[in-house]
């Protein structure tokens, strides 16, 4: 009998940019994990992005869109692109797949990695779990009077209890398994209607898990993650306010280069999304300057939820064992810096 080798259907949508430069590298590293650890990706090209818009005038086809739902798990590099109008990709594409598979957790941790010239703190060390599909992302609003004087443009935020409350769930076991705190942030001070909402089922989801439940405004938040991080260990916030508090991360834990995200079903209903935080950075696509860790990161979270624990934690060692060593200043050379580590 042949030895049993487990196997996924991984969606590969490069997108623009820098997308394809560095979701290939992650790519040939899950592939050689995959040797190691005894599974095997069967990567299925997705051409979705700017170029496959301007050309055919589609974001996302349905039929498309089915067979992305069918996949064990989806690995998008970036979408935007100067050449076409903002909000056509990113929300036709990007967050029609965070909505319509039900995304509802965005997981970003941020850390002080080795040999990162500290920004900030070195105490630096949480999970973000941003919600993901609503909030003032859910897309209700609209503009009236356009382009007279009178013209009114509305933007609301949508905070259902069932969508703050499975976000708050997901985070809530979180902190328990990492055997820490939970803080909220959020602006109840202000949003006094979603906040109240938020910081309600917040407290009665902390205390029927057991959890320890903390509270920063947002702003507060921001000052907090630069000044004294190690107050914080998983955080749950908004959709909006996760948007902006891990780009602040970022940039104190070595940049977005350096940053992942999975976009999470956590019911695995269905398959997840994992994408580097950064964008499709056009100022620097092709100049083979693209740094992929943030991709290989994100594909480290992509092998967790697979169940591959261990090739997850070996793709996440050797990004950190480059660090160490001084990082590399090329797409080529972290790629072949990254791949030494991993056959060690
Ligand atoms: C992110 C990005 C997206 C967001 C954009 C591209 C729509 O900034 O993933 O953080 O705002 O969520
Ligand atoms: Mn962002």
């Amino acid at each position: 009998m042949e030895a049993d080798v487990r196997s996924y259907v991984v969606a590969h949508l490069p997108g623009d940019g820098i997308g394809p430069e560095v979701t290939a590298v992650a790519r040939e590293l899950v592939d050689q994990a995959g040797k190691r650890h005894g599974f095997t990706v069967d990567w299925r090209h997705c051409p979705l992005g700017s170029d496959h818009y301007l050309r055919t005038g589609e974001v996302l086809p349905d039929d498309v869109f089915n067979d992305l739902r069918k996949t064990d798990a989806i690995f998008l590099g970036a979408v935007g692109s100067p050449s076409v109008p903002p909000g056509v990709l990113e929300r036709g594409l990007l967050l029609r797949l965070r909505f319509e598979l039900d995304l509802y957790v965005n997981l970003r941790p941020a850390r002080q990695r080795p040999g990162v010239a500290a920004a900030g703190d070195e105490n630096l060390d949480f999970v973000v779990v941003r919600e993901n599909t609503e909030g003032i992302y859910a897309g209700a609003g609209g503009i009236a009077h356009r382009g007279t004087p009178f013209e009114i443009a509305t933007e609301e935020s949508l905070n259902t209890r069932a969508g703050v409350e499975r976000c708050v769930r997901y985070a809530a076991g979180l902190a328990k398994k990492r055997g820490s705190k939970l803080t909220l942030v959020h602006k109840t001070n202000v949003l006094v209607n979603a906040g109240s909402l938020w910081k309600r089922v917040a407290d009665e989801v902390a205390t029927s898990q057991g959890v320890s439940l903390d509270y920063c405004h947002v702003d507060a938040a921001c000052l907090y993650i630069v000044s004294d991080p190690g107050r914080f260990d998983v955080i749950v916030t908004d959709n909006l306010f996760g948007d902006i508090i891990t780009d602040l991360a970022a940039a104190l834990t070595g940049g977005l280069g350096l940053s992942a995200s999975g976009n999470l079903n956590p019911d695995k209903t269905g398959p997840s999304m994992f994408e580097p935080v950064h964008g499709s950075a056009p100022d620097i696509a092709g100049t083979g300057k693209a740094n992929p860790a943030g991709a290989v990161l994100s594909a480290a979270l992509m092998l967790d939820h697979l169940g591959e624990a261990a090739a997850a934690a070996e793709l996440e060692a050797a990004v950190d064992a480059v660090l160490a060593a001084g990082g590399a200043g090329s797409t080529e050379g972290w790629s072949r810096a990254l791949a030494a580590e991993v056959a060690r």
